[in-house]
């Protein structure tokens, strides 16, 4: 199985275009240590030909053009996209969408029923889409029960439920419902290996650390070191919690749980632009390092 990141920033992406935060402003003066990140998005594939897009941003454009097996250019118009998995509802995970409008056939787009739903009622894309050549939905059931993509050959994917948010627009947003967020354990049947991948996670239940510990890799929720960090330099006084991320450095946090695990490789996605993580010269990043903690980049590959 090939992992491609395609975005390994939370929404607004680093920098964020109106955030002068330590980090954007270090960044925006050539001075920083580390990358820019677009928007949270990842592609898989088990053949190197047909991958299935996790998330769509809102950069998708320029992620598309930034890995060529995207493209393979067999027709006139084409993609190497065949099929989209949507892990929540959120602006930064599904606006792309409607950059793919352009599609010669319906998308065929995997996600639960209440991810649907927003989807057609307070952010209506599937709706939209429907002017273009429309939507193939097909549902992603939220009891664990394994599935296939006929046209992603060699993945088994099992959705697994999650504790997180709904987005900001959604009836249920600090009341959620079974299915407004979920990762993916998704398995290579060629190779055996598997990748957990959960970019909003906002409590560690307990199948949820059952996966993290029989999975090859985890790629996971690094929006935020600490649970207050936006209120540091006085953004928002929005907690990570609120917004449904388990933050990394805290009592119960991310590293806690992932230092308990001795299988998987771990990787950090969906970082937020305020995170000190960020800079590769920080003291919070030599923390991961000793840990051997990942944070993942655009353009990563993954091999399992
Ligand atoms: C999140 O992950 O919490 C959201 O994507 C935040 C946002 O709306 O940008
Ligand atoms: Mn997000
Ligand atoms: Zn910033």
């Amino acid at each position: 199985m090939h992992i491609r990141i395609l975005g390994s920033g939370a929404g607004g992406g680093f920098p964020q275009w109106n955030c002068n935060c330590k980090n954007c402003l270090a960044l925006r003066s050539g001075v920083f240590s580390g990358p820019a990140r677009t928007q949270s998005s990842i592609a898989v594939s088990s053949d190197n030909e047909n991958w299935v897009l996790f998330n769509a941003s809102p950069d998708i454009r320029a992620q598309l053009e930034s890995f060529p097996p995207l493209q393979p250019a067999r027709a006139v118009r084409d993609t190497g996209i065949c099929a989209i998995v949507i892990v929540d509802a959120q602006i930064d995970h599904t606006t792309g969408l409607l950059m793919l409008r352009e599609h010669t056939e319906p998308w065929d787009i995997y996600c639960t029923e209440a991810v649907k739903d927003d989807l057609t009622t307070g952010f209506p894309i599937f709706n939209i889409l429907g002017h273009f050549r429309g939507v193939n939905w097909h549902e992603i059931k939220t009891d664990q029960s394994r599935f296939e993509i006929p046209q992603a050959k060699g993945l088994v994917f099992t959705p697994i439920p999650l504790k997180s948010e709904a987005p900001p627009y959604s009836p249920h947003r600090h009341n959620t419902v079974p299915g407004d967020n979920i990762g993916m354990l998704m398995e290579d049947s060629k190779t055996g290996k598997s990748l957990f991948y959960a970019p909003g996670l906002g409590v560690i239940e307990p199948h949820v650390k059952t996966t993290m510990e029989n999975a090859d890799c985890v790629l996971i929720d690094g929006t935020m070191w600490t649970n207050d960090e936006m209120s540091h330099e006085g953004i928002s006084d929005k907690l990570a919690s609120e917004m449904g991320h388990l933050d990394q450095s805290g009592k119960g946090g991310i590293l806690e749980t992932l230092n308990t695990l001795s299988k998987p490789r771990k990787i950090l996605i969906h970082i937020n632009n305020t995170n000190p993580i960020l800079d590769e010269s920080s003291a919070e990043r030599a923390t991961l390092v000793e840990n051997n903690i990942e944070v993942s980049f655009d353009g990563m590959d993954i091999h399992l």
